[in-house]
């Protein structure tokens, strides 16, 4: 007997979900590490721990100070002037969580991310309770000016991480620490002063956090990686001076000198780049871009009083000035300190040098 040919009903499998790969770094921990790298992680880890413990509530802290110091009692002028300039801190909080947010997304290093993803949360804080601060004052925050606008940008829309660690960690919030400086310093407003505080120890943080990174991003680039970065820098730097002139006379009404502000930002910075120079054993600036940062900076903010007012006379100051620093025949604002940071370099050198050929007459 034969059996009729039986056709099996096709059975068409559910597919299996494809899974793309290399969305999660499974290989974080088998990459060994250098005793410095190994020295490295563990304070990038620390600067989540101890944002972890130093973690302040913003709504019971802001409700604190209001009951400390009563309600705002500014005038008109400075509170308008005040709303202006702390209007562009609160949309840098809110830029400095979005880069950070980046970061800790994309750097792989299990101790990075961990520093970065503290950071987020961080800026989300100094986001809100600047606002919640704002409000207080009773007036709308204006928008974003134009150069400021252009500065935050940069940081957010560059693809590059060194671009974007050193423009937002080091550059912009080295800007926002000088400002907080200035006017705690200058008592403009109580509640502020004292919350600025609370702000400038999570901010230092951050600049930890670029400090820690950026030297292994730095030794892996190429000359022509390392010339983008530096010209990326400037472009930064040069946007914050234009920002700065935007705002110059409200700077004024607070007290502020904008040329004193740039003074003051310069010398935080030394600290960071003998950091930096410390840990890549190179200068950590480049001459001819600082150069022009001085040029321009000269050009929008003179140092010479006779290159200050608005008449042919100051005018003709304020080029020969401007001409003096571009030819190096006077200091530019900065120079003392990128030479001190080289200084640093070189008398690090000498003493890795020195210490290197003792070691090897021992051996
Ligand atoms: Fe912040
Ligand atoms: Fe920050």
């Amino acid at each position: 007997m034969q059996l009729p040919a039986m056709r099996l009903p096709s059975v068409r499998l559910p597919a299996l979900p494809v899974i793309p790969r290399g969305l999660l770094p499974l290989d974080m921990f088998t990459h060994e590490r250098t005793r410095d790298e190994a020295a490295r992680a563990r304070r990038l880890e620390g600067l989540y721990h101890v944002g972890q413990e130093k973690i302040w509530d913003g709504r019971q802290i802001l409700k604190e100070l209001q009951t400390k110091h009563g309600p705002i009692t500014l005038g008109e002028g400075p509170r308008r002037s005040l709303a202006k300039v702390f209007s562009i801190i609160m949309w840098g909080e809110l830029a400095a969580w979005k880069v950070s947010a980046q970061l800790a997304e994309r750097i792989d290093p299990l101790e990075a991310k961990m520093a970065a993803t503290s950071q987020a949360h961080d800026e989300a804080r100094h986001f809100y309770v600047m606002h919640d601060y704002l409000d207080l004052l009773a007036l709308e925050p204006p928008p974003l000016d134009f150069w400021s606008r252009v500065v935050v940008e940069l940081a957010i829309g560059t693809e590059n991480l060194a671009q974007k660690i050193a423009g937002m960690q080091l550059q912009v919030e080295t800007i926002a620490l000088t400002i907080f400086h200035k006017v705690r310093e200058l008592h403009v407003e109580p509640v502020l002063s004292d919350l600025l505080v609370y702000y400038e120890k999570d901010e230092a943080r951050h600049v930890g956090l670029g400090v820690q990174f950026l030297p292994e991003l730095l030794r892996r680039m190429t000359r022509f990686e390392y010339a983008r970065y530096v010209t990326f820098q400037l472009e930064l730097l040069l946007a914050s001076i234009a920002g700065l002139k935007h705002l110059e006379p409200d700077l004024r009404t607070l007290g502020i000198d904008a040329r004193e502000l740039i003074d003051l930002g310069a010398r935080k910075q030394l600290s960071f780049l003998n950091d930096l120079a410390q840990q890549t054993g190179k200068n950590p600036t480049q001459p001819w871009a600082g150069r022009i940062f001085d040029t321009a900076v000269e050009a929008f903010f003179p140092s010479r009083d006779d290159a200050k007012s608005w008449n042919v006379r100051g005018a003709l100051a304020r080029a020969r000035g401007t001409f003096d620093v571009l030819t190096g025949r006077t200091d530019g604002i900065a120079a003392p300190y990128r030479r001190a940071a080289l200084e640093n370099v070189e008398r690090l050198n000498a003493q890795r040098r020195l210490a290197a050929e003792r070691l090897s007459i021992a051996l």
